[in-house]
């Protein structure tokens, strides 16, 4: 299999994509299709569908050893049998996302709410049948057992000026949006987790990179994060 072109996302990094598509709604991401594709034609008729299914590649695993039990990060340290999860590490890493389709360009097409790094391959786009693939009644697995506590997320003074005049160079994205979502989601492997309230044997400050920018964070009590610096690395 060939890609049809690679995806270009806000999410910079493995670490802060959000894991699974929709939680960060306006996350950006745009996909240049090959030209041997002909996009112009090829996309003809996708711009009636509002979500599409992204068919992809985890192109940044790192290790390609099997294993039958994996630790999906919302089980806190506990293990699922592999294809009870979405873990990026499986017999054939490919990645499954449902995303909103923005628009379709002459050469491609842009999209909200991905869970895939910048750079990622693309195997194939199909639209979302909504007539036979919404299912409100199916069950949701071990998931929809897992309670998790609200996140809240407040930036500094100085975070917050950097915001305004980040914001002031991406007009058409809602920079804050994005970001809130994406701490809200904790995205701290679980061995950070835990350590809140006092001193932990690992860092605390994390960051994530989002489009230029570098959004420092870390958590300043078990369910609030404070965004204190934003460094660009435009200039
Ligand atoms: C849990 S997977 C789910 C992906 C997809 N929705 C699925 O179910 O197949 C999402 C995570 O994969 C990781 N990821 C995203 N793009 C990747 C890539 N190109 N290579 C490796 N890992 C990637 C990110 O850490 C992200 O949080």
């Amino acid at each position: 299999m060939e890609p049809i072109g690679y995806i270009e996302s806000c999410f910079r990094d493995k670490f802060g994509t959000p894991r699974q598509p929709g939680l960060v709604k306006k996350a950006w991401a745009q996909l240049k299709i090959r030209a041997d594709l002909q996009p112009e034609e090829s996309l003809q008729g996708l711009e009636g569908f509002s979500h599409v299914w992204l068919i992809w590649v985890f192109h940044q695993n790192k290790t390609a050893r099997f294993h039958a039990k994996v630790h999906p990060p919302r089980l806190g340290g506990a293990t699922m049998g592999l294809f009870a999860t979405r873990s990026p590490h499986r017999p054939n890493p490919i990645g499954l996302s449902l995303v909103e389709l923005i628009r379709v360009e002459k050469d491609g097409i842009v999209v909200a709410g991905a869970d895939l790094v910048d750079g990622t391959p693309i195997l194939d786009i199909k639209p979302y049948l909504p007539f036979v693939e919404s299912l409100p009644e199916a069950r949701s697995g071990w998931p929809a057992e897992v309670a998790q506590e609200p996140i809240r997320v407040e930036f500094t003074e100085h975070a917050a000026k950097l915001m305004a005049d980040w914001q002031k160079r991406y007009p058409e994205t809602a920079l804050q949006e994005i970001i809130e979502e994406t701490l809200k989601l904790d995205p701290r492997p679980v061995v950070y987790r835990g350590y809140e309230a006092g001193e932990s044997p690992y860092r605390n400050e994390h960051a994530v990179r989002l489009f230029d920018g570098d959004i420092h964070f870390k958590f300043v009590g078990p369910n609030l994060v404070s965004v204190h610096d934003i460094l660009f690395t435009h200039n």
